[in-house]
């Protein structure tokens, strides 16, 4: 006889690209084991109609289609809510959500900007009972969770410097139509950084290594680009980010290098991150999914890096051979698991310890990203 498992009843807002990145984790949680908990796709919602299509065509858990997210705040069919909409919608759409005592997973940057920012945390203190957190995967990739494992296993010795990125390609292309992404209004004033930032920032956030100043190069590359009708309109928002931060901890003084790009030249979602020290270096790529880098290091002994094949080394486990490779989707269902986890038995009692980022998490990430756009407008270092 089938176990039981608790129904985490989910609506979604917004069933774009990422909308739909949720239904398919949620559609194939059989791939997780020994869940006790499982989410049921109860309401969808996104101002565009057409897009009713794909869930009617796939998902019979639906009871609710609405271009008007209020009737899922007021729904007694959702218990929680994944939100995936433009920018400049996160204030109003997350306050509005938490305050309807709806748990919520929301995706970066959480809020336009600051000011957006500070609004949806001061709500979520107002509501200690509801769940809320950012969505940002890449620390569900294994080699990711291998290089949180030695951050708290503290084996770097002195930390010679720390650099992570998040690196795109497709906007190398000028003829590439302008969407919501390129412009100010709904991105961001952040451009790349607000859209890319959570990613590198969010396991040097979590390891305590909050910069104390930065030095931001911003790049606008491509300064125009066709709308839907084929007219060239500007197109202002930053391409790339290169921002160079000095990290102070109790007892570590080192350079972060964090790199936001939209126009890296055959890079596709490119996630990385490397860490040298004086007894131990890692270094990830989500370009090989596979692949890990380390060298351990001791005085007069030879520096050779070590090359690992990890395979699906996952926090949750999953019926894939450990064998096989991970990518972009089985981070989602990871990390869907992980917020999935805290809604049904706590932070402190999850079945494994990586919990998503959290609101407090986002505020150090705006923070950061503030003081950069502050530096590369001014060219100078910008203390944090
Ligand atoms: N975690 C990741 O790896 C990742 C990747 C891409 C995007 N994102 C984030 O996800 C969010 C959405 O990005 P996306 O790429 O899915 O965008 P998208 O444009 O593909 O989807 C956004 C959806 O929101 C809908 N929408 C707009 N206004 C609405 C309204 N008033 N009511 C209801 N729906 C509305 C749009 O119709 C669209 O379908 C952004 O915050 C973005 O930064 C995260």
């Amino acid at each position: 006889m089938a176990r039981a498992k608790r129904e985490l009843r989910f609506g979604i807002i917004g069933l774009g690209l990422m909308g739909r990145e949720f239904g398919s984790a949620a559609a194939r949680w059989c791939h997780l084991l020994n869940l006790d908990f499982v989410p049921r796709i109860t309401a969808i919602c996104d101002a565009n109609e057409k897009l009713f299509d794909w869930w009617d065509d796939n998902f019979d858990s639906v009871k609710l289609r609405t271009t008007n997210y209020y009737d899922l705040l007021g729904s007694s069919e959702v218990d929680a809510i994944y939100c995936a909409v433009p920018h400049n919608l996160h204030a109003q759409f997350y306050t509005d959500i938490i305050s309807a005592g709806k748990h919520m997973l929301g995706e970066k940057p959480f809020g336009i900007d600051a000011a957006a920012n500070a609004q949806i945390v001061e709500v979520i203190r107002q509501h200690p009972d509801v769940v809320v957190a950012c969505s940002s995967e890449f620390p569900f990739f294994p080699g990711a969770q291998r290089v949180i494992r030695y951050i708290n296993e503290q084996r770097f010795g002195q930390i010679i410097e720390v650099s992570s990125g998040l690196l795109h390609s497709s906007d190398l292309d000028p003829n590439k139509k302008i969407n919501w992404k390129r412009m100010i209004h709904m991105n961001g004033e952040y451009g790349c950084m607000g859209d890319l930032g959570m990613h590198p920032l969010h396991i040097p956030l979590r390891a305590g290594w909050m910069p104390k100043n930065v030095r931001a190069m911003l790049s606008n590359i491509v300064t125009q680009r066709p709308d839907s009708n084929g007219q060239m309109v500007p197109c202002e928002t930053w391409d790339n980010a290169t921002l160079a931060c000095e990290v102070q901890t109790a007892d570590q003084n080192f350079p972060m290098y964090i790199q936001t790009y939209r126009i890296s030249p055959g890079d596709t979602n490119t996630w990385f991150i490397r860490i040298t020290g004086t007894k131990f270096s890692v270094e990830y790529s989500s370009k090989f999914p596979k692949t890990l880098r380390t060298m351990e290091y001791t005085s007069g002994g030879e520096q050779a890096w070590k090359v690992l094949d990890m395979g699906y080394e996952t926090a949750y486990p999953t019926i894939t051979g450990g064998i096989f490779e991970f990518g972009f989707s089985d981070g989602l269902l990871q990390m869907w698991a992980a917020f999935c986890d805290q809604l049904a038995n706590g932070r402190d009692r999850m079945h494994q310890p990586y919990y998503c980022a959290t609101p407090e998490e986002t505020m150090l990430h705006h923070r950061v990203l503030t003081a950069a756009l502050e530096s590369g407008k001014q060219k100078q270092v910008v203390t944090i």
